[in-house]
């Protein structure tokens, strides 16, 4: 069968891990899709024009609290660290801690090769003398660096609160992995989203301009075009809620009537008001996130927010071997 499709043309070109997730999760209840798939070519363009949006404070609040720290990131980091990006880099964040730090060599980890490219290329045209080592690996695991920084004391750069899209359990997961990447006497800057009042954070994830509901929306697309869906989108609402036992804004699709559709020919149903669930977004109190990084194996050393406390930008070192309780 699959044979017959290929030769007419319609055997689906999806990465497999997307139909698996996809239809596990039509399977599941709640319904749930990982958030990575979000980010396909619309997708991608989509987030750039959320982090623009009035009501999307993080990013151009980090980037803010980066100008003003990094200048002290690097008097604290010292010189000759080859810095490591988790995520292709951002053409405004990823610059202000290359300009400061001036890196022995930057190593931008990403498991998108296309993105990843594109902003190394971007980045060694900025900086001319600069050793530019990409490497396309998923870095929720331990990843052998490449030999040349083998022995170049290592500074972490996690920027733009995505630990939050992690739940607590897979955020250690991840610090404990990225500790073990980087070794020893590793640093680490990293972005944490804070909590703070219902209304900012919904607004966040539900723009006036209805961005962030594209965004959302743009799954289902996806997986029309990926899966061989026959989802009608037009029948999906976006919804952001807070919630605020998990200390996290949820997003969600939100069938507005009965629907039926097929994805690779498997029927699926929904009633009215089900959700499929598509995102968490994490807040960190100042206690909360320095909890979190020491359960990772980081310990925090400095911490800098805006003059609100909407966002924080943390310094951790790499725990050394634990000999009291
Ligand atoms: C990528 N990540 C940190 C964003 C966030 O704020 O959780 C993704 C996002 N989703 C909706 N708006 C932005």
């Amino acid at each position: 069968m699959l044979k017959q499709e290929i030769e007419d043309g319609q055997a689906s070109l999806a990465d497999p891990a997307f139909r698996q997730d996809v239809l596990r999760g039509f399977d599941m209840r709640p319904r749930a899709i990982p958030a990575r798939w979000f980010y396909d070519r619309a997708g991608s363009e989509l987030f750039e024009q959320i982090t623009d949006l009035p009501e999307y404070y993080p990013t151009r609040t980090e980037t803010a609290i980066l100008r003003a720290c990094a200048p002290e990131i690097a008097a604290r980091a010292g010189e000759g660290r080859a810095v490591v990006e988790f995520g292709s880099g951002s053409s405004t964040k990823t610059p202000i801690l290359l300009q400061a730090v001036a890196p022995a060599a930057y190593v931008p980890i990403d498991i998108s090769g296309d993105f990843l490219r594109e902003s190394s290329a971007g980045l060694a045209s900025a900086f001319p003398g600069l050793d530019v080592l990409p490497v396309e690996a998923d870095f929720m695991h331990p990843i052998a660096l490449p030999m040349q920084v083998a022995a170049t004391p290592k500074l972490g750069f996690f920027p733009g609160s995505t630990i939050g899209n992690m739940i607590p359990h897979s955020s250690v997961d991840l610090l404990r992995a990225m500790k073990e990447s980087l070794g020893e006497g590793a640093m680490l800057v990293i972005g944490m989203d804070r909590i703070k009042d219902a209304a900012t954070l919904e607004a966040a994830y539900d723009d006036a301009q209805g961005v962030t509901a594209a965004f959302n929306l743009n799954l289902l697309t996806r997986i029309n075009r990926e899966l061989a869906g026959t989802i009608p989108v037009e029948r999906f609402r976006h919804r952001a809620i807070w919630n605020d036992d998990r200390a996290r804004i949820e997003m969600h699709l939100e069938a507005t009537e009965d629907v039926a559709f097929t994805i690779e020919g498997r029927p699926f149903e929904m009633t009215a008001g089900e959700t499929i669930h598509t995102e968490n977004s994490h807040k960190y109190g100042a206690r909360d996130a320095r909890i979190l990084l020491r359960a990772g194996g980081w310990t925090p050393i400095a911490e800098w927010t805006d003059p609100e406390g909407k966002f924080a930008v943390i310094l951790a070192e790499a725990q050394a071997a634990r000999l009291a309780p």
